[in-house]
């Protein structure tokens, strides 16, 4: 397959996602983010990391950030973010994110901060804010930006934190002299956004997903997929079709969750459920899931019982990122009229 290259310079196209560290991975995340980032694995030069500077932004247990973080890993993994073909990292290995942080911080107005809509759900659920949570996106800007990346595939939710990353290049462009490729935010087309199995009015959450019946965990086995999903909040009726009406919501998400996996047409769809019962709706979405879950989970619980070879690739990760990072943050000290002596 030919890589895709930018018009202008006939580079390959760069590619940068984070993804934090907290709550179990979810099948909306593979569904709605991870799937997309693996197909563009053979296309594009990747970058992704796993951002665990951004997650001490509100309080965590120490143990089970360390815990998480390892997961998050082995689950990207598993769902086929192969180390060989993308460069797979831990934000807090790199140096150059905290250190581009703070030098950008320098040329971001704080009003630009406190807009933020995260910023501000964020603070709201929080007694004391730290510093940290405000300074959050100036973070992801320097995650982005020392990378010189193209293009940063994200939901809809993080569109806010991409065009601020925008306009502090800019600014910073416009401050010190060309030195930031101005990112283009990636939003997936509409159409995989789950709902949560307990409320489908609601998105199917990493952060909800300690609530049992919330959600599908990536590494949930047979037996747990199958009481999850055999217990999602449907309707009184009995029509298996796909619908927007907001009392269909769970069997729309129910049939919607089949068609990603299975990859049939609608309509197909439509006629294989026409006549059944919601229990048989449930029985075959959970086999579906089951199946495309199966060598996802395999292959993570392989990796997480071997925790020093999956720091070993996270090692390889870390120098491959340093090897683009350093010299970028080295770039941007000269511009700022730092002493550089490597
Ligand atoms: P989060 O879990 O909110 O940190 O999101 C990580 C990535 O997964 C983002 O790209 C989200 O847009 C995506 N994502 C999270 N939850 C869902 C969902 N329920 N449906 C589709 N995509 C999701
Ligand atoms: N803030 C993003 C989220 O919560 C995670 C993130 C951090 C990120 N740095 C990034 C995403 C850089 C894209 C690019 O989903």
């Amino acid at each position: 397959m030919t890589a895709s290259t930018t018009p202008s310079s006939g580079k390959q196209i760069r590619v940068f996602s984070g993804i934090q560290p907290s709550g179990a991975f979810t099948l909306g995340n593979y569904l709605g983010a991870i799937r997309q980032w693996v197909a563009g694995l053979d296309k594009k030069e990747n970058f992704f990391c796993i951002v665990d500077l951004h997650t001490i932004t509100v309080p965590q247990n120490p143990q089970d950030l360390l815990h998480r973080t390892r997961k998050m890993a082995a689950i990207l993994i598993a769902c086929g973010l192969d180390p060989q073909k993308c460069t797979l990292f831990i934000q807090s290995h790199v140096a150059a994110h905290a250190e581009g942080c703070w030098i950008l911080n320098c040329v971001t107005p704080v009003g630009w901060l406190e807009r933020m809509t995260q910023y501000k759900l964020k603070a709201q659920q929080q007694e004391s804010v730290s510093t940290g949570l405000l300074d959050y996106p100036v973070l992801q800007a320097a995650d982005i930006l020392l990378y010189d990346s193209d293009e940063v595939p994200v939901g809809e939710d993080q569109k806010q934190h991409v065009e601020l990353t925008r306009d502090i290049a800019q600014r910073f462009n416009n401050l010190y002299g060309e030195t930031f490729v101005v990112p283009e935010p990636v939003i997936p087309k509409l159409g995989a956004r789950i709902k949560a199995l307990d409320d489908p009015t609601s998105k199917m959450s990493k952060s909800k997903a300690h609530i049992r019946l919330h959600a599908i965990r990536l590494a949930d086995g047979p037996d747990e997929i199958r009481y999850v999903i055999k217990r999602a909040v449907t309707d009184p009726g009995r029509e298996i079709v796909f619908s927007d009406a907001p009392e269909k919501a769970g069997v729309n998400n129910l049939l919607e969750i089949y068609e990603l996996l299975t990859g049939e047409q609608r309509d197909a769809i439509e006629t294989h459920f026409s006549g059944k019962g919601y229990g048989y709706l449930k029985q075959e979405v959970a086999e579906v899931v089951i199946e495309a879950l199966r060598p996802i989970r395999e292959r993570y619980l392989a990796l997480i019982a071997d925790p020093a070879e999956l720091d070993r690739l996270l090692a390889t990760g870390a120098e491959r990122a340093r090897a683009v990072a350093d010299p970028k943050i080295r770039e941007v000290k000269r511009k700022v009229g730092f002493i550089v002596t490597e």
